[in-house]
């Protein structure tokens, strides 16, 4: 297999393509496994949800079995959840407390900080034995960007930092504007389905501001329907569309940032009381007040989408924020885990009201996931018509400001993820060069 043909991009022609043997076949699954889950970045948990000393989660990172436990010295760690002794899982549960994490095959027992403390009949073992030799394993990498938990595979990686890079300037806007109400948290409960489709189609599909009108077309009018009863004006998908933008950032991550009238941080809604719209106007202007009237604005106007590459969706939006993170089951089949956040000083009105809509839009059980299953599982079905080769992600390559139907954040991931798949760290660039077509329409205006 020729790995150098699977993306081909044409600038001059403002042409994009994809080889459809990027969704269907064993060996590049295989290939994605060694080259790009072994190698990036990935997220593990956030701080919120092991807020105690001993708090633990089990998580499956790139398949390997891990736990995210907090020390009884508030440090959290990562370990993996296999004993150092013949290899049982020592965290049998998916989430706890506990002082102490024991094997139940032979019972070796060690405390949350990973160490060794009793081995059941040590006598047995020579006198060189030290339990300090077989205290939990951890992953070669692991770090955290602002309560976010990461770990790397791969010996030489770069810094979490820097794998991020610009990715935090957009990630701080939602993370900096929850701190004025307490910081965000993770609440009780996550989302966990299978969708019979490729891993990819899912990064394409969370920041895919171009699906929006057809596939979601049951959402958009329940929520106008909605509107229409409360006696409030429409919702002016016009001027959400010219204040919208898609962008694209090193290392294949990007995504899209919403203009959004709608949003509860931003602007009332017609389904709140006095009080709520009331509420969120003083946030609003306590993020002005701190954060400047520019930065601030962005913070409180705008939603974020954003795919943090290969497989976490950053998503702050007027229907609640979360992560959403997927999984290859095979090139056919993923797994999907999805957490919500909210500020933990929000007034209850507006907490309801964000999980709701967010329930109502994102859950596996609402009006825009189910649809958008269909929709990735119909993909897959097409990719069976094997002799019909490409798929087209070129969208807007010949315009500048990107609107947010472009695709310019979906060339980002796939220029990454084709670098990698060949071997190489990252991509040579991660956006359009500019294209004739576009100076083209530059002399036009
Ligand atoms: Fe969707």
């Amino acid at each position: 297999m020729d790995l150098s043909k699977l993306v081909v991009e044409d600038a001059a022609r403002g042409s994009f393509r994809v080889h459809r043997s990027a969704m269907i076949s064993e060996e590049i699954c295989a290939l994605e496994r060694e080259r790009i889950f072994d190698r990036c970045w990935l997220y593990v948990g956030h701080d919120s949800e092991i807020p105690k000393p001993g708090d633990f989660r089990r998580r499956t990172v790139a398949e390997r079995p891990l736990v995210l436990i907090r020390g009884r010295d508030g440090r959290v760690r990562v370990f993996y959840n296999t004993c150092p002794h013949r290899g049982a899982m020592v965290a049998r549960q998916d989430k706890g407390n506990a002082d102490t994490l024991t094997c139940f095959y032979h019972g070796w027992s060690f405390n949350s900080q990973g160490e060794l403390i009793a081995v059941p009949e040590q006598a047995g073992y020579s006198t060189q034995f030290s339990k300090a030799d077989h205290a939990l394993g951890t992953p070669p990498h692991v770090d955290s960007y602002r309560g976010m938990h990461f770990v790397n595979f791969s010996i030489d990686a770069p810094s979490l930092a820097d794998w991020l890079g610009e990715a935090k300037t957009i990630m701080d806007l939602s993370l900096d504007a929850a701190d004025v109400l307490g910081g965000w948290e993770i609440i009780r409960g996550s989302a966990k389905y299978d969708i019979r489709a490729n891993w990819k189609l899912m990064a394409e599909n969370s920041v895919d501001g171009y699906h929006l009108p057809t596939v979601h077309q049951t959402y958009l009018s329940y929520i106008a329907q909605r509107h229409k009863m409360a006696g409030a004006a429409r919702i002016n998908t016009n001027a959400v569309y010219k204040a919208s933008r898609s962008f694209a950032i090193a290392n294949g991550h990007g995504g899209i940032t919403v203009g959004m009238p709608g949003r509860p941080i931003a602007s009332p809604s017609p389904f709140w009381t006095e009080e709520a719209i009331a509420e969120v106007g003083r946030i609003r202007e306590r993020l002005l007040e701190r954060f400047g009237a520019e930065r601030g604005a962005e913070m409180a106007d705008n939603s974020r989408l954003m795919i943090i590459f290969p497989n976490l969706a950053f998503q702050d939006t007027h229907s609640g924020f979360r992560f959403r993170q997927w999984w290859p089951k095979g090139p056919g089949l993923m797994e999907i885990n999805q957490w919500e956040l909210v500020p933990r000083e929000e007034n209850e009105e507006i907490h309801a009201y964000r999980q709701e809509l967010s329930l109502a839009f994102l859950g596996p059980g609402g009006f825009a996931t189910p649809d958008d299953v269909e929709a990735l599982e119909s993909c897959q079905t097409g990719f069976k018509a094997r002799e019909f080769e490409w798929s087209d992600v070129s969208r807007g390559m010949h315009r500048q400001p990107q609107q947010s139907d472009d695709e310019i954040q979906m060339r980002s991931f796939w220029r990454q993820w084709h670098a990698m798949l060949q071997g190489h760290a990252r991509a040579a660039h991660f956006d359009d060069p500019a294209t004739p077509v576009a100076a083209l329409a530059e002399e036009r205006k």
